[in-house]
Formats: C-alpha cells, sequence, structure tokens
C-alpha cells in the first residue's frame, strides 16, 4: 500500500498532463484526462494517481491526513507562468492613461518613460520593501492558480540595483510556496547614463553583472529586451553568448514590437524560450520548431499594450513550435496576475483550443524553465502541485469573473482554500 499525507478524492475529471514534453501539434491537445479519479500525496510529491474505485485497494492515509472531496469537479496540475518582472517598485499608471488616450508604448518610451522610470523607483528601494513586493505580487499569482513562475530582475539597470533584485526575488521565494526561477535581465534597457556609451553598459554587462550574478547563484537564466531601439540582435548574442558561457539557460524578449530576428536568434544559440513574438517571421517560426525553443505568448501584456495585433498563435502551433503562455506581470503593461486570463485571450483573440491552452501554462511552460521532470503534470514522482476547480466543467476556466478555482495544492499543501489564501504571505513579519 502507498501511504499518503494528502488525498483528493472523488475528481470528476483529471487533466493529468502526462506524456512527452514539450507538446507539439495536435499533441498539445492531449491532455490526458482520467474520469472520476483520485490523486494520493506524500512528502510533498504526487504518489498514486488511478481511477477514484481503485484507491482504497492501493492507498493507505497516514495517521491524521487530509482527504479532499472534489465533488465531481474538474483538477489540473498547477499552472507555471515562464515570464514575470515581478521585481519593480512605483508604478507607471499615468502612461498606461496616457496609452489610454492613444499614445503608444514606444513613443512613451522614446520620451524617456518606459521601463527607465521604473528604474529609478526600484534603485531608490531596499531589498525589504523589493522582497515585500514580490511576495505580495507572488500571492496574487498563487491565487489564480500558480504554483511555479519564473521572476525576472532588469530594473535596477546597474550591478548593485539588480543584485539587489535579485536577492529580493530570492528572499521572497524562499518564503513563499511558489517555486521560482530567477532570471537576470540586466539587459532589459540601456539605463539613461549609458545612453551615449551603449557599448559601454554591453560590456558592464558581460564583464562584472553576469559574472557577479552567476559567482552569487543568484539566477539560472539570462535574458535580452531584443527590440528595435532596446538590444540588437548583435548586441543580445554576445550578451546572452557571456551568459551561456557562465552556465546561465537562456531565454529572449523576441521579436514584440517589431520583426527583428529575435526569434531567429533564440533558435541559434538553444534558448530554452522566445517570448512575446507578436511580430515573428516565417523563418523564426521555423527556427522555433527546429531547436525545441519554446514559443512563450504574453497575450495579456500585448492586450493591455494596445498593440492591435497578437502573436501568430495558430501558425506557431502548425509549424510545430512548442507554445507556452505566460502574463508578463510588470509594471508597464503586464497588468494582470491571471493566467487564467492570458488563456482567455489565446482562446478569443488568438484561437488557441482550450486544450491547447491548458497545455501552454502546464506541460510547455514547464519545459521553458527546464522543470519538466518537477512540475507541469499530474505524474508519479512530481510535486504534487493541484489546481481544484468548482466545477467539473474546464470551460469555466476562462469564464472572466466566475472563482473558478476552490482550491490549490503547492508541494502537497493546501495553500488557496474555497478561493482565499490560506497563509497570506503578506501578513507574514
Ligand atoms: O515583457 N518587453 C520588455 N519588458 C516588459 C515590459 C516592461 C516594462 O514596460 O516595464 C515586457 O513587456
Ligand atoms: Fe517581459
Amino acid at each position: 500500500m502507498i501511504p499518503a499525507a494528502l488525498s483528493v478524492r472523488r475528481i470528476g475529471l483529471l487533466a493529468t498532463l502526462a506524456g512527452p514534453a514539450p507538446r507539439t501539434g495536435a499533441g498539445m491537445r492531449d491532455l490526458g484526462l482520467v474520469r472520476d479519479a483520485a490523486v494520493a500525496v506524500d512528502r510533498g510529491r504526487i504518489a498514486w494517481v488511478g481511477p477514484d474505485a481503485a484507491f482504497e485497494g492501493a492507498v493507505s492515509p497516514r495517521p491524521g491526513a487530509e482527504t479532499i472531496d472534489a465533488s465531481s469537479a474538474a483538477v489540473l496540475p498547477g499552472f507555471v507562468d515562464p515570464h514575470t518582472h515581478l521585481a519593480f517598485a512605483g508604478d507607471r499608471d499615468d502612461e498606461i492613461r496616457r496609452r489610454l488616450a492613444g499614445a503608444s508604448y514606444r513613443e512613451i518610451a522614446a520620451e524617456g518613460g518606459g521601463i527607465v522610470r521604473s528604474v529609478e523607483a526600484t534603485r531608490a528601494a531596499s531589498v525589504e520593501e523589493l522582497t515585500g513586493l514580490v511576495t505580495s505580487r507572488l500571492d496574487e499569482m498563487l491565487l489564480c492558480g500558480t504554483t511555479t513562475a519564473e521572476v525576472k530582475s532588469g530594473y535596477g539597470l546597474e550591478t548593485a540595483s539588480e543584485i539587489r533584485s535579485l536577492e529580493a526575488i530570492r528572499q521572497a521565494a524562499a518564503r513563499h510556496p511558489v517555486t521560482v526561477v530567477p532570471t537576470f535581465l540586466g539587459a532589459h534597457e540601456v539605463p539613461r547614463e549609458h545612453r551615449h556609451d551603449r557599448s559601454g553598459y554591453v560590456r558592464l554587462l558581460v564583464e562584472e553583472m553576469i559574472p557577479t550574478v552567476v559567482e552569487r547563484g543568484l539566477a539560472a537564466f539570462a535574458d535580452v529586451f531584443c527590440e528595435e531601439g532596446v538590444f540588437t540582435v548583435e548586441e543580445s548574442r554576445r550578451i546572452l553568448l557571456a551568459a551561456r558561457g557562465r552556465g546561465l539557460k537562456l531565454r529572449l524578449h523576441a521579436d514584440e514590437l517589431a520583426s527583428t530576428g529575435g526569434a531567429e536568434l533564440a533558435g541559434e544559440l538553444g534558448a530554452r524560450s522566445a517570448d512575446h513574438l507578436v511580430f515573428v517571421s516565417r523563418a523564426g517560426m521555423e527556427a522555433l520548431a527546429r531547436s525545441s525553443c519554446v514559443a512563450t505568448l504574453l497575450t495579456s501584456a500585448t492586450f493591455y499594450l494596445r498593440l492591435g495585433r497578437f502573436a501568430p498563435a495558430r501558425a506557431l502551433v502548425e509549424a510545430g513550435a512548442p507554445v507556452a503562455l505566460a502574463t508578463d506581470v510588470n509594471p508597464g503593461g503586464g497588468l494582470s496576475p491571471s493566467l487564467p486570463f492570458a488563456m482567455a485571450i489565446a482562446c478569443f483573440s488568438m484561437g488557441l483550443a482550450l486544450e491547447e491552452v491548458i497545455a501552454a501554462v502546464t506541460v510547455n511552460a514547464a519545459f521553458s524553465l527546464d522543470l519538466q521532470g518537477e512540475v507541469g503534470s499530474v505524474e508519479v514522482g512530481k510535486r504534487a502541485d493541484l489546481v481544484l476547480l468548482r466545477s467539473p466543467r474546464l470551460l469555466d476556466l476562462v469564464r472572466v469573473g466566475v472563482r473558478a478555482i476552490r482550491t490549490v495544492v503547492k508541494d502537497g499543501r493546501v495553500v488557496v482554500r474555497d478561493g482565499r489564501l490560506v497563509a497570506p504571505s503578506t501578513a507574514r513579519p
């Protein structure tokens, strides 16, 4: 008999997502569904998955073990958000209002707004303040079903502030249930003091920031905002090669506002993920498909930025690229912590199937973070991260305004119960 510290019984529909990672093409629609299922959890990991009718013959709950009755509702793997910028202070609400009146993200950035304004506020914040901000943003995400998140630095843009941001991410992660994957994004923008010496900033990244981040073990990935007016493909290649040479894995902001060849670069360098891709070229799509680099689409950010078009999600799936979704939480346009909202836009504005967007926020997002052995599916041995809905209807996830998520289990512990955080991290000393 298999011992269990926590069991979930009477699951009407269990989407296991068991099987290969990443999913591509028609494989993105295979949710590995089990009807009338149960899941047993022990030591924070999935210990048994099977038909509810077989539970009693296979599992022996430990004394005092908890059993959750799913009441015939649906259960999915905890969601994985592979692109967020949580480590910022202040806000840019004035810019968001200007965008509502018709100004574009690029116009605002060209006038001295945008990322560099968040840099001012972030440089002025202490590690403790930043840790609190990251923590409360992780709380918001957890309530929406996110149990694993990538979190980037990128509003310091000088060695000490980038290190402070990564320290804050580390400290928040140490206390928070969400599994955090830290990414160094010192190449988010050229800071004001280097505007007349771009190559000096690239040198600082390559010769000082990346080695310091690696020495201190503060990041798993490096990322660059490869974009017209930000970092060119050549600059991005140089920065990413330096990061890869020191053992960091790679991801890339690519082709968000213009087609610059970012996706091709991500494919060339073996990046794990190319993100945004609103303006990806045909060659870029093929490069992603060839290299198993995940096409990570930031659908809600595109919506809030009012870009007027979306990434070619269907063409990416049809080209054979693994597709993931992320929220892109950030002060400029990443206004929603909710992967279900990102999924709703991906379905209803971009034409992805409900099954595809579920694979995109579980198994494929996990692969993009190189965590496919740990999270992203309900399989024996993986972390016990589960999202329990209130109904058997998966479509409820994309009915914005419906509180579809009842319970969230993270590493075998109930962290959201009846739609509320069990122990709000923000209330901790
Ligand atoms: O992913 N594109 C670059 N970075 C963010 C925006 C950051 C900001 O505006 O503060 C993004 O959209
Ligand atoms: Fe981003």
